[in-house]
């Protein structure tokens, strides 16, 4: 199943070699290593220019503490946990440049901030069987019949990104069964994420690197979210699928399933119990600094051509957040195949 997942490009780009001053997370993917940027920026609640100025390459004071952190980190995995990576930034900081030493009263008497569930997990005693979500999942968007009537569409809406009060112009175009491109309009160059059935890529006018190739558990993610697009093939797009026990998000029950992909992903997908509707996925990519978050939150599902369809859905990812609307899907259209091939860097338009 999904050979191309596995297979290592001969082309692929290595942190080392795109970039000029790597001395610890040498050898791995460029976007693993974009990964881990992301990882310490949420964990120290800093932007990237907070450890990077004038330029990337630049060894500022920051950099330096974060480079020796690494070395902390890496150690203390190795000499404690069998190299295990259960300690990560995030164990620490959690959003904050300097994690607290002592006990606050009012937070060990006060209210429960936050509960966070493990990652990974297996299938729990009393917990449904994976199978009768996912019909009831495959039933709710409208059956399987439907389904495989429904071979692509293209929508049209508009993004908010995080930081940004203004909205961008934004392009959806889905073919099944797996590929997918969103495309959203900035002054500075559009962002255009694509998945074309076997390779995945990020074009962005902010990142390091203008057009980054997905990989590991990146590009099973976004093989996932292309296959979630028309879910028709949604039992066989992870395996070893295991289920918790059912818990709430914003006060409605959910049904918590997880499953594995072939390069590395690991994806924990909630379904609303009542109606049966994917509302969140949250998926992780392994990187040399800990796994990598992507959620992504769906609402507002309407009927295009008898399926079921999310209008709105927020993604987040450790260094950004895109809030989509589509207003309008037009189904079974045919897409050209140039919409699914790698994106050019992104160019501001004149
Ligand atoms: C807490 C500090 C910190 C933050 C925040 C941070 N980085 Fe880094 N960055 C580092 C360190 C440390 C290295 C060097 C890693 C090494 O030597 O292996 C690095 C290296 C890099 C490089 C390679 C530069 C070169 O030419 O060698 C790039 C590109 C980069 N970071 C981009 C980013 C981006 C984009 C973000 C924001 C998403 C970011 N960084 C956030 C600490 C940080
Ligand atoms: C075991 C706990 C722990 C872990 C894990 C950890 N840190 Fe730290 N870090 C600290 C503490 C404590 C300080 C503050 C030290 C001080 O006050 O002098 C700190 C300080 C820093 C600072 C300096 C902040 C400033 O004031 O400018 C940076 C940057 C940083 N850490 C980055 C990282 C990164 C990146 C990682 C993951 C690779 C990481 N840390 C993992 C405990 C940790």
């Amino acid at each position: 199943m999904q050979a191309g997942a596995q297979s290592v490009s001969p082309k692929r780009q290595l942190s080392d070699e795109a970039f000029k001053n790597v001395q610890l997370l040498k050898g791995i993917p460029v976007d693993e290593f974009m990964g881990a940027m992301g990882l310490f920026s949420a964990a120290t609640s800093m932007c990237c220019l907070e450890c990077h100025a004038p330029d990337w390459a630049f060894d500022t004071p920051r950099k330096i503490t974060a480079r020796k952190m690494i070395q902390m980190v890496n150690t203390i995995n190795q000499t404690n946990f069998s190299g295990r990576k259960v300690v990560s930034c995030w164990t620490c900081h959690r959003q904050s440049d300097r994690p607290q030493v002592t006990p606050t009263l009012d937070v060990v008497y006060g209210e429960p901030i936050y509960w966070a569930p493990d990652d990974l997990f297996q299938q729990a005693p009393g917990a449904p069987a994976p199978d009768k979500v996912l019909d009831k999942y495959i039933q709710a968007v409208g059956g399987a019949e439907r389904l495989a009537k429904l071979t692509s569409f293209v929508g049209k809406g508009s993004a908010t990104l995080f930081g940004g009060g203004f909205k961008s112009a934004v392009e959806l175009y889905v073919k099944t069964p797996n590929q997918r491109t969103t495309i959203i309009h900035q002054d500075l160059g559009n962002k255009t994420m694509t998945f074309d059935g076997h390779n995945g890529w990020l074009a962005s006018a902010v990142t390091p690197v203008p057009v980054l190739e997905l990989t590991g558990g990146e590009l099973d993610g976004a093989r996932l979210d292309a296959e979630l697009s028309i879910p028709g093939r949604v039992k066989q797009v992870l395996s070893q699928w295991r289920a918790a026990l059912p818990r709430e998000i914003a006060g409605r029950p959910v049904n918590v399933l997880q499953g594995t992909g072939t390069g590395g992903l690991t994806a924990t997908l909630y379904f609303d119990e009542q109606s049966g509707l994917l509302t969140r996925v949250v998926r992780y990519a392994n990187s040399a600094m800990g796994r990598v978050p992507t959620q992504i939150d769906f609402e507002d599902y309407r009927d295009v051509a008898g399926v079921k369809v999310p209008f709105k859905w927020a993604f987040a990812w450790v260094s950004g957040r895109d809030v989509v609307e589509l207003t309008e899907v037009q189904p079974n259209v045919a897409i050209e195949a140039a919409r699914f091939a790698k994106p050019a860097p992104a160019v501001a338009p004149r």
